[in-house]
């Protein structure tokens, strides 16, 4: 059957309806597991596997490296954005690939022996960590300093008073705990008891400091056992390019990008198309390329020359600070857009994932986006209220929240690099709108939230996993009574109780 079959779309050549998340609810089918052993897990590109399938927008409110770093250990995934010169993403590349190798810090801070104990003080607070490695001028590993030995030090005197000297530093070969890209936890945390330390430091054969691990990380790595991590341990990371931008695509690829994604509002634009395929001559990362919303988009689009095309990001005009359908009257629901795209590539026998981008605003809208063929979601609104998200926290009325905009909002556009995903020329009409949006806390919890709704979908649908979840998702379209009745009803929240009896 096809995708969008199931939401009732014909092919003639009368008006078709749209449907979107809200006008449709999925049907349970018979299931004979729990939700809990639902496997939502994903192949996003051929290499790449996502235990959670969520992607952030390359958005200057939703992606940086920070945001990167947290969905990789989540088993998520993050796309950087481009609204910034060239040289600003690669650094933010290199950041989340330098993060660390399968637990192992790389590049870590580090400090001179003359370095005074309150520059170290000042790092370690802003940077919240606690412990630099000091090394000489030559590069040598000379001592460690935590925090423990700063607290009372004099903070004019240098590191070299106060650090762990050599003698007495604990460190291991990397070759000894580190095979086939997997850390050997259990040593390491035998060593860092046996010494009764937090640090350890991880030397080369010459004795050069290659990475630091921290116990602090150790606990992390077994409370996410499902990090999205390259072929060599690295953070996975998507970033965005235009698909006119040639240099900037060659720089990131030269850093590990996983996945160039391919940012533009009409994907459909033979020009950008050619441009891409180009570009993709000349880099090794896997390519997402998109927006589409049609399925003469997919097929156009599956049949070019795009080396290494291994995904679709669909949508137009369906996210929460879109204005494009508004403006220029053209747009798709991102639900039917999905299905259309899914239905291209199932025609084709392509193996190539879909990237349902727009309008999701929970968990339930996720589930429906699975159902129709998407191997992952878009998530820019749900993110951008997160603490991994580049924006300040402000209070209004006591009540947390964050800033959000469309990369096509007047202010994104002011700042002139991510123009042509709208906009190219003269042209500089704003199809974004800018405000606030809920806080949400760490992006952390959001997913593992999100990712046990989907799991439950999965058990209502009877759906094991996701190629599952695509032959059995049913869908019933619903009246806006029958809308009404799938929300909370005729509830009284507690805290508007004490309202009303105010005004009583
Ligand atoms: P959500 O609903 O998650 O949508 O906030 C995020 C997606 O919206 C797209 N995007 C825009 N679309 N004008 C638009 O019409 C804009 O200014 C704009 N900025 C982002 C983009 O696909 C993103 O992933």
């Amino acid at each position: 059957m096809k995708f969008s079959e199931k939401l009732g779309m014909q092919y003639n050549n009368k008006i078709n309806e749209h449907l979107a998340f809200d006008d449709v609810a999925l049907l349970p089918g018979r299931s004979d597991f729990e939700p809990s052993e639902a496997d939502i897990s994903v192949w996003i590109t051929p290499e790449h596997m996502l235990a959670l399938p969520f992607i952030s927008s390359p958005m200057d409110r939703v992606t940086e490296a920070e945001m990167c770093i947290a969905l990789a250990r989540e088993g998520a995934l993050g796309v950087l954005h481009r609204n910034c010169p060239t040289q600003v993403e690669v650094e933010m590349a290199k950041k989340v690939k330098r993060e660390e190798i399968s637990g192992i810090i790389r590049d870590p801070l580090t400090v001179t022996p003359d370095t005074p104990i309150s520059t170290v003080i000042r790092i370690m607070r802003e940077k919240n960590i606690s412990g630099l490695p000091v090394l000489d001028r030559s590069g040598d590993l000379v001592g460690i300093i935590t925090n423990r030995d700063v607290i009372t030090a004099n903070p004019d005197a240098p590191v070299s008073s106060e650090m762990t000297p050599k003698e007495k530093l604990v460190t291991v070969m990397e070759k000894e705990i580190l095979h086939e890209g997997k850390l050997n936890t259990e040593k390491v945390k035998q060593l860092l008891h046996l010494h009764r330390i937090e640090k350890l430091l991880v030397l080369d054969e010459l004795r050069k400091l290659t990475g630091l691990i921290t116990l602090k990380d150790i606990k992390r790595l077994e409370d996410s056992p499902h990090v999205s991590r390259d072929a060599e341990g690295r953070l996975m990371v998507g970033a965005a390019i235009s698909p006119f931008d040639h240099e900037r695509a060659i720089r990131l690829d030269l850093v590990g990008v996983d996945i160039l994604v391919i940012d533009i509002a009409h994907g459909m634009n033979i020009n950008a198309l050619k441009s891409v395929e180009k570009i993709s001559k000349d880099v090794n990362a896997f390519i997402m390329y998109g927006n589409i919303a049609t399925e003469e988009a997919a097929h156009e689009v599956i049949t070019s020359d795009i080396n290494n095309l291994a995904s679709l990001r669909v949508g137009l005009g369906g996210g929460s600070i879109c204005q494009t359908t508004q403006v220029t009257g053209v747009g798709l629901t991102t639900l039917s857009a999905t299905a259309l795209v899914a239905d291209a590539v199932q025609e084709h026998d392509a193996h190539i994932s879909v990237v349902a981008d727009g309008g999701i605003r929970g968990s339930g809208d996720i589930a429906k986006a699975m159902g129709v063929g998407a191997s992952a979601v878009m998530i820019g609104y749900l993110f951008a209220g997160t603490d991994e998200a580049p924006s300040e926290k402000v209070y209004i009325r006591g009540v947390p929240m964050k800033r959000y905009r469309g990369m096509a909002s007047p202010s994104a556009i002011r700042e002139r690099y991510a123009v042509d995903r709208y906009t190219r020329g003269t042209k500089r009409i704003a199809e974004g709108v800018e405000g606030m949006v809920t806080y949400r806390g760490s992006v952390r919890t959001l997913v593992r939230d999100l990712a046990d709704a989907l799991k439950a979908a999965y058990g209502y649908v009877g759906a094991r996993n996701t190629k599952e979840m695509w032959e059995k998702a049913r869908y019933a379209k619903r009246t806006w009574v029958g809308f009404r009745e799938g929300l909370p009803h005729d509830i009284i929240p507690e805290s508007h109780v004490q309202d009303m009896l105010d005004t009583l």
